[in-house]
């Protein structure tokens, strides 16, 4: 038991260096390499940080996106193009994604401009979206729902897939993330990726916004933070955080803007009157925990861990 344990711990520290959480399901950038993602509010950047919680007011207007160079070997010596894919895996709710994947943003050929001061390449298209950005519109009546935009390196030999020629702003529902994966080459693993959550509950404000962990009182029953979600397996054990993990925390505590912006916007919401501990920790470490007592999921569980290794 005893051995489990640090066995356990180890994993979830390994797991823990993926985005989005392995656990989730759905592909993931290695090593951590997170995308920049900032919307303007106002005038204001709005830095997207991992399983940031927002209201449904988070700005309409597409972010901009930009893969860090400083910050990733694997980054800085890639010199070609990216493709773009922003999904909601939670549609229509995430008790039943019925859904899934919606697709919210789907652009091909993304340049990268000259690495500014700060570290990072802006990502700019050279050609028309496929499917133009969609912003969070979770219902009412739904949690948050889970956004996940990633960036994927488009290699010299990609070619549009076939199957998704028709795809436009009316083909959004249902996406087969994993059939376009396939079918265009681009391979299960996204270059750099970045998720957070959005909620259309009618209690919580619409310019809420919580760092990792972070709940609105009452507002978010049901949101994901860790597993697979229902329609994966179904979970048979409720997650609960049993350490911290340093790889989580440490990525939070590098992004700046949001969490300043956060306080002074949540319409006088306590964001501590819940929370109790970051989600983002939480749900790596319990989720592997789990994965690695679950019974089927040991090996893919060994699988994710050889590509740390
Ligand atoms: C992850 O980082 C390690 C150590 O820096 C590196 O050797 C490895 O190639 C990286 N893996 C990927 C997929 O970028
Ligand atoms: C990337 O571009 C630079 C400058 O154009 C060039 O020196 C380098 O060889 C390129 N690297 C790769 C992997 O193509
Ligand atoms: C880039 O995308 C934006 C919308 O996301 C679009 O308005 C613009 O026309 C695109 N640029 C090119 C060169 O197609
Ligand atoms: C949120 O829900 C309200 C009430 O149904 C709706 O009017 C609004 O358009 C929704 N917001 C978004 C961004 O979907
Ligand atoms: C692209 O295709 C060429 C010719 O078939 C091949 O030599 C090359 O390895 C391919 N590159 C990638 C990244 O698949
Ligand atoms: C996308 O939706 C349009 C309009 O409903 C439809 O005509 C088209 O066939 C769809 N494309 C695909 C690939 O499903
Ligand atoms: C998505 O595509 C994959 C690979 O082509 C296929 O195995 C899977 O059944 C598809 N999923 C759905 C829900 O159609």
């Amino acid at each position: 038991m005893f051995l489990n344990l640090i066995v356990s711990s180890f994993i979830a520290s390994r797991l823990a260096l993926a985005i989005p959480p392995p656990d989730f399901g759905f592909p993931e950038a290695p090593n951590h390499t997170e995308l920049s993602v900032t919307y303007q509010d106002n005038g204001n950047p709005l830095i997207v940080t991992e399983a940031e919680l927002f209201g449904v007011g988070i700005p309409a207007q597409e972010p901009a996106v930009a893969v860090e160079t400083a910050n990733y070997d694997s980054i800085a010596a890639y010199n070609g193009s990216y493709v773009l894919l922003m999904v909601d895996p939670d549609a229509r709710y995430p008790s039943n994604p019925s859904l899934r994947f919606l697709l919210h943003w789907l652009q091909t050929d993304m340049t990268t401009t000259a690495e500014s001061p700060d570290g990072t390449s802006q990502l700019v298209n050279s050609t028309a979206p496929r499917v133009p950005y969609l912003r969070p519109s979770p219902p009412t009546d739904s949690a948050a729902h889970r956004y996940i935009i990633y960036a994927f390196f488009q290699h010299e030999n990609f070619t549009f897939p076939q199957a998704f020629e028709g795809y436009d702003a009316t083909n959004r529902t249902n996406f087969n993330l994993t059939a376009f994966l396939d079918e265009s080459k681009l391979g299960p693993r996204p270059a750099a990726a970045m998720y957070y959550f959005a909620s259309n509950q009618t209690q919580v404000p619409q310019d809420y916004t919580a760092a990792a962990g972070g709940t609105y009182p009452g507002g978010n029953d049901g949101i994901i933070t860790a597993g697979p979600g229902p329609s994966i397996t179904p979970s048979t054990t409720s997650a609960t955080a049993t350490s911290s993990s340093t790889a989580a925390s440490t990525s939070t505590a590098r992004s700046t803007a949001s969490a300043s912006t956060s306080a002074s916007t949540s319409g006088g919401a306590s964001q501590t009157a819940s929370g109790t501990g970051s989600a983002a920790s939480a749900s790596s470490t319990s989720g592997a925990v789990k994965t690695f007592a679950g019974s089927g999921s040991l090996l893919a569980c060994l699988i994710s861990l050889l590509n740390f290794i």
